[in-house]
């Protein structure tokens, strides 16, 4: 009995993740909007035999009406990266985008969920942050970036130097934020034992922060990754469903360690320190995020805590990238 809208959704994103989102049984509304090509991608999809009721929306004009009543709002809206571009070269464009999409949720949706998949993940989360408080809406337990492909990625490149794992079942956790050296996996204290050398260790780790890039080159010009981030974005927001549901759901993701001031406690201990914005594994519940889940800290290794100082210092200035585009 989930409200869900899709702003961006005739994209390389937003196609296939509203596929996936149709298919997801406890949907019953799904409102696509996007500034162009909507109308296509939602009657094409509104076809397939589930009960989800699938409506368009395009244009500024109808963009009310989308994120009227939802209960969970997921943002790709923006544009792709082109090769040489890096993900802080999209800020520009993709902030003042997601700036107009979240006043839009705050203003007809207060109580939504909001996951933001627009880059730079890093700054469009402290900017939706901004606008919510602006609007007196925030709660910090119900704003998300979207992380997920960074541990799909880390289960995946990992599997491809150790072929006895399974990439389904294994958990690394990544802490931090979505780009880069942000990027943090713990490697250490993945849920099955990764013998590393040190340069498998240095590899894997350069491997998963920048996977994207791969994709980027891949598609020679055509845009960034988009089939697995629909994926991604599509088990992050079941997560989120389940946990609207009742369900008790354990997932990473980039929040305001506002969410949760007493578990987010070690993690700044960690090297956050004051960072108001961190990725970390959070149980999800009925009103968003019920706790930051905690990990075996003292597990981790000197190279894991280097590069978690690395991230913060690099999250620091996104940051306040973000809030400064809004103030
Ligand atoms: N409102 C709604 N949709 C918009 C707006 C807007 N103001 N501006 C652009 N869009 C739509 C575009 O019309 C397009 O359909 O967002 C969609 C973006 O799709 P693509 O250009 O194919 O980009 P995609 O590869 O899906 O990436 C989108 O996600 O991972 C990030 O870095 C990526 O920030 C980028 C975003």
């Amino acid at each position: 009995m989930v409200s869900v809208a899709i702003l961006g959704a005739a994209g390389g994103i937003g196609q296939p993740l509203s596929l996936l989102m149709k298919l997801n049984t406890s949907i019953t509304k799904l409102n696509l909007y996007d500034i162009v090509n909507v109308p296509g991608v939602a009657a094409d999809i509104s076809h397939i035999a589930t009960n989800a009721e699938v409506k368009a929306f395009l244009g500024p004009t109808q963009l009310a009406d989308a994120v009227t009543n939802v209960d969970l709002a997921i943002i790709p809206a923006g544009v792709p990266r082109k090769p040489g571009m890096t993900r802080d070269d999209l800020f520009k464009i993709n902030a003042g985008i997601v700036k107009s999409l979240v006043e839009a949720i705050a203003e007809n949706s207060p109580k939504a969920i909001i996951a933001i998949i627009s880059n730079p993940v890093n700054s469009t989360v402290p900017i939706a942050a901004e606008i919510l408080k602006a609007k007196g809406v925030y709660d910090p337990k119900r704003l998300f970036g979207v992380t997920t492909l960074d541990v799909v990625r880390a289960s995946r490149f990992v599997r491809d130097i150790r072929p006895e794992l399974d990439a389904t079942t294994l958990r690394v956790p990544v802490v931090g934020g979505h780009s880069g050296n942000t990027i943090v996996p713990l490697l250490s204290i993945a849920s099955s034992p990764i013998k590393l050398s040190t340069e498998e260790r240095d590899a894997l780790t350069h491997r998963i922060q920048f996977g994207g890039d791969e994709v980027v080159k891949a598609k020679d010009g055509a845009g960034s990754a988009t089939l697995s981030m629909a994926y991604a974005g599509a088990r992050f927001a079941d997560s989120i469903i389940r946990a609207l549901g009742g369900e008790s759901v354990v997932e990473p993701t980039f929040i305001p360690l506002a969410a949760d001031p007493e578990g987010a406690k070690q993690i700044r201990e960690l090297g956050a320190g004051d960072l108001e914005f961190f990725a970390v594994t959070v149980e999800l519940g009925k009103e968003g995020v019920k706790s930051i889940v905690q990990l075996p800290t003292s597990n981790l290794t000197g190279f894991e805590l280097k590069a978690i100082a690395v991230a913060a210092e690099a999250l620091t200035t996104n940051i306040s990238t973000g809030v400064n585009f809004v103030k």
